[in-house]
């Protein structure tokens, strides 16, 4: 059976950790890190997500603001919104949550929002710097993942790790991150080939592909580790993940649960790296 990975637990502590940080930062300097978080629209997953940052980071001692516009907002009022935080020294982290409604040019966005301002990682200049290795903003869902592998002391070096799912949020930071610690990686989708048997090459296997219990043991070797992004519902309402958690914990030796396991832990990494970015600024880059 294997031993379950505690993200919940683990990300308590490091945000206790933080919010001592955070005290220290407001004595020391006089500042306090600051995140607006700005949701389009009414998905009903994306207000779950926003709350639970909002509350993270107002726990954390953060200035914590939430801009909540319409389904109907246009590209143009958007832009503005994001063009007056980058103007906004209180603020030190800007977070769009995606998905945007259909209408809105995403890439537009995120270009728009400022680099040192972009706490998810998402904007070209930080994908480009984390590629070329020179990471500044790291997409927080993978950079969690990373922090999890490092408390549970999962080696890496040499290892086969699997990704199942190839988003600019996680699957292909994620790819990313893992080579770095010279893992040997396979970054697959929906269109992969013998997919089973490429994740049963894992030593680690990741997965977030966004289909509820996708993942049956049938993908998993025996004695891997077994890191599981999905955030499903099934026709009962129930929060599952990408992987079938009760057949798949008999055979792996780490698993993440669904809730409970990626989920605290992104949150975690966003609040870091805001407060990252806040003591940055403490410090403007030379020219
Ligand atoms: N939607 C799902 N995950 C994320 C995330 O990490 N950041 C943002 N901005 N939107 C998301």
């Amino acid at each position: 059976m294997a031993q379950i990975i505690d993200g919940k637990g683990l990300a308590g502590k490091l945000q206790a950790n933080l919010a001592k940080s955070v005290a220290d930062m407001k004595e020391t300097y006089g500042i306090t890190p600051g995140l607006v978080v700005i949701l389009v629209g009414d998905n009903p997953a994306s207000q779950v997500y926003v709350r639970n940052k909002e509350r993270s980071a107002l726990a954390a001692g953060f200035l914590s603001e939430t801009v909540r516009l319409p389904e109907s907002t246009t590209d143009e009022t958007l832009l503005k919104e994001v063009e007056k935080y980058n103007q906004d020294d209180r603020f030190h982290g800007i977070l769009v949550q995606l998905p945007l409604p259909e209408h809105i040019d995403e890439q537009k966005v995120l270009l728009a929002i400022s680099p040192e301002k972009d706490v998810d990682g998402f904007h070209p200049t930080n994908m480009g710097n984390l590629w070329s290795g020179n990471r500044v903003m790291v997409p927080c869902t993978p950079a969690g993942i990373m922090k999890m592998l490092e408390f549970y002391q999962v080696p890496l070096e040499g290892k086969t790790a699997v990704v199942v799912g190839r988003s600019n949020i996680v699957g292909k930071p994620m790819a990313h991150l893992l080579i770095e610690q010279n893992a040997t990686v396979t970054l697959t989708h929906s269109k992969t080939q013998h997919l089973p048997e490429v994740c049963r090459t894992a030593d680690i296997l990741v997965v977030a592909i966004g289909r509820g219990h996708f993942v049956t043991k049938e993908f998993v070797k025996p004695g891997a580790v077994v890191i599981d992004v999905g955030m499903n519902r099934d026709e009962t309402g129930k929060l599952i993940g990408d992987v079938k958690f009760d057949e798949v914990a008999e055979i792996a030796s780490l698993i993440t649960p669904v809730p409970g396991g990626v989920g605290p832990m992104t949150i975690t990494m966003l609040l870091e790296q805001t407060y990252e970015a806040a003591m940055r600024s403490l410090s403007p880059k030379e020219e």
